[in-house]
């Protein structure tokens, strides 16, 4: 079996170290500088070749951080790695998906092709925007959920009477598995964008009054969905609001106003991406076993499906 070898982009060195850690392995070194014109250098420090690699790095603001993952993965397809996994706990520019109007581009269908094009083999992911986008690539993808994380984090929590929310449509089928495994009733919310950027609540569907409700949602981005969510549930009676949001995009003042929103019990997210903020709402929980484990796996050809059903007992 060819040899396992990690190594981490720059832009989620801490999240890397703890997957690499997690597999009992420690990272390979790898060279990445800059020019002064700003153009990305790599240079892996050891040999790969005929090696398992797998490359951890998040895609989110700047582009740089996909233009490195891509430089990367040319580096050691040049440097006849046996093959090339590209572990992407934050799939950026994933939301848009599809031609909502006319003359838009469909960026998670780019970065798919780009990806593939500069020489990945396979993919590991989490809670991407839509899973309809894993049938944009085509080559191997594990789709991984934060999901086992969470609801073993909302166990913990004293929560009675509860609801699990959606703050879209898109959002439903995951609130629904959730509301599942923590025994809670499923709450729609009806949201509307009238900008980019703006989230505007029309309507809740489900019931509300006295419940304690855990928003589900992939990402909190500007906080807008997030917040109009929660102050919209409160006015309808909640009691406890806790979300539950992948990807800690956190752009803006988006931090501010949750810290700011008395309706906002605490929000779990993960480290997806780098987690440098103060606030007492937000709680970082780590995805970093369930990563190293499906890296594991994968090297393995065992099965990635069967560590959730392990997890969400
Ligand atoms: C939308 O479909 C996503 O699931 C998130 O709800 C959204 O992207 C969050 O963005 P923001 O925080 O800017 O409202």
């Amino acid at each position: 079996m060819s040899e396992l070898k990690i190594v981490s982009g720059r832009s989620n060195p801490d999240l890397a170290k703890k997957i690499a850690d997690s597999a009992q392995l420690s990272l390979s070194p790898v060279t990445i500088r800059n020019f002064s014109d700003g153009e990305i250098w790599v240079k892996y420090e050891e040999n790969v070749r005929g090696v398992d690699l797998f490359i951890v790095q998040s895609t989110h603001a700047p582009s740089e951080n996909l233009m490195e993952l891509l430089i990367l993965i040319d580096a050691a397809k040049r440097a006849s790695a046996k093959r090339i996994t590209a572990v992407v706990p934050y799939f950026a520019y994933a939301r848009q998906d599809r031609k909502d109007q006319p003359r838009v581009s469909i960026t998670a269908k780019l970065v798919a092709n780009l990806l593939t094009e500069a020489g990945a083999d396979r993919i590991i992911t989490m809670d991407l925007h839509t899973p309809q986008i894993q049938g944009f690539f085509d080559i191997p993808l594990d789709h991984l959920y934060a999901s086992p994380v969470f609801v073993a984090a909302l166990r913990n929590e004293e929560l009675s009477n509860v609801a699990v929310a959606s703050p879209d449509v898109g959002s439903i089928k995951t609130a629904r598995s959730y509301g599942k495994r923590i025994n809670a009733d499923l709450i729609v919310v009806d949201k509307r964008r009238p900008a980019h950027n703006v989230a505007e609540v029309m309507n809740i569907i489900g019931e509300v009054a006295g419940k304690d409700v855990v928003i589900v949602d992939d990402l909190i981005d500007t906080g807008s969905t997030f917040v109009k969510c929660a102050e919209a549930l409160k006015a309808a009676g909640a009691k406890k609001i806790i979300g539950v949001c992948t990807h800690p995009v956190f752009s803006g003042n988006s931090i501010e106003k949750i810290e700011c929103s008395t309706a906002i019990h605490k929000v779990f997210v993960t480290d997806t991406i780098p987690c440098h903020w103060d606030s007492s709402k937000i709680i970082v929980h780590s995805v970093a076993e369930l990563l190293g484990e499906a890296i594991l796996r994968t090297h393995n050809s065992e099965s990635i499906s069967s560590l959730f059903e392990e997890i969400i007992r």
